[in-house]
C-alpha cells in the first residue's frame, strides 16, 4: 500500500494547505500518483504552540474540515516535531506519535548540528518507547559537516527521505546510501501546495526501485501498535 509518510494537508494548520480546497486537490494530487495510505504530519513546534492538546484539537478541527474529501484506503494524523532544547521533558510528547504506531516524525534544525540534538532523539526514543523517523536526513548536507552527517545517519531511527531528493544529484546519492545499508528508511513528498511543493510520487516511482518503495510502504506495520 503506498505510503504517504509525510505532508502538510491538513488545511489552515501550517505553511501547507491554505484551506479545505487546496487539501482535496493535494488529495486527488495524490491519489492519481497512486498513494493509498496517507499519514498527515503538520508542523509542530513546541516554542509556538500553546501545548501539546491545544494543538492535538487544532489538528483535528482541520481534519474534520478535509476527512470527507480524502480519498484513500487508510488515513492517520501524526506531527513533524521541531527538534528543540528540552524537547524530550515536553509533557505528553509521546501523543504527537502517528496514531496507530510507535513512530513520531522528528525534524533536526536548519543550523549546525550541536550534541543535544542527538540526545533529544535518543531521550524521545527511550523513554516513551518510541521509533523516531528522522525527517528529510538528506536536507542537512548543507548544514552539517561530513562527520556530521555520519552521526546522524547513525542514529537509531528509520530515516526518511524525501522525494525530491531523487532530483539532485548529491541528494540521490545520500539516498541511494541510506537505501543500501539502512533496514529502515521511509519516502515521503513533504508535499505543502499544489504549486511548487506539490505531491511528487510520479517522481518516486519513475526514480526508485519498486522494492524499495515496498520496504518503505512496510514501515508502517512493522511499527503498528
Ligand atoms: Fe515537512
Amino acid at each position: 500500500m503506498l505510503t504517504e509518510y509525510h505532508c502538510h494537508i491538513l488545511p489552515g494548520i501550517d505553511d501547507g494547505a491554505k484551506d479545505a480546497e487546496q487539501s482535496a486537490e493535494m488529495a486527488q494530487m495524490m491519489k492519481a500518483q497512486g498513494v493509498e495510505r496517507l499519514i498527515a504530519t503538520p508542523h509542530f513546534y513546541a516554542h509556538r504552540e500553546k501545548g501539546i492538546e491545544a494543538f492535538l484539537e487544532k489538528r483535528q478541527a482541520a481534519y474534520e474540515k478535509i476527512k470527507e474529501n480524502l480519498p484513500f484506503r487508510e488515513v492517520h494524523l501524526g506531527a513533524e516535531v521541531a527538534i528543540e532544547h528540552g524537547i524530550s521533558e515536553l509533557n505528553g510528547i509521546e501523543k504527537l506519535a502517528i496514531e496507530g504506531t510507535r513512530i513520531i516524525l522528528l525534524e533536526l534544525p536548519y543550523r549546525p548540528y550541536e550534541r543535544w540534538m542527538s540526545e533529544e532523539i535518543h531521550n524521545i526514543a527511550a523513554e516513551f518507547r518510541l521509533r523516531v523517523m528522522l525527517a528529510h536526513v538528506h536536507r542537512y548536507l548543507e548544514y552539517y559537516s561530513k562527520e556530521e552527517m555520519e552521526t546522524i545517519l547513525s542514529a537509531n531511527a528509520i530515516m526518511q527521505i524525501n522525494n525530491e531528493a531523487f532530483r539532485s544529484w548529491k541528494e540521490k546519492r545520500l539516498a541511494k546510501r541510506v537505501i543500501s545499508s539502512h533496514e529502515c528508511f521511509a519516502f515521503g513528498s513533504d508535499a505543502h501546495n499544489t504549486g511548487n511543493r506539490r505531491p511528487n510520487w510520479d517522481l518516486l516511482r519513475k526514480k526508485a526501485k519498486p522494492e524499495d518503495i515496498a520496504r518503505s510502504d512496510g514501515m508502517f506495520d512493522k511499527y503498528r501498535i
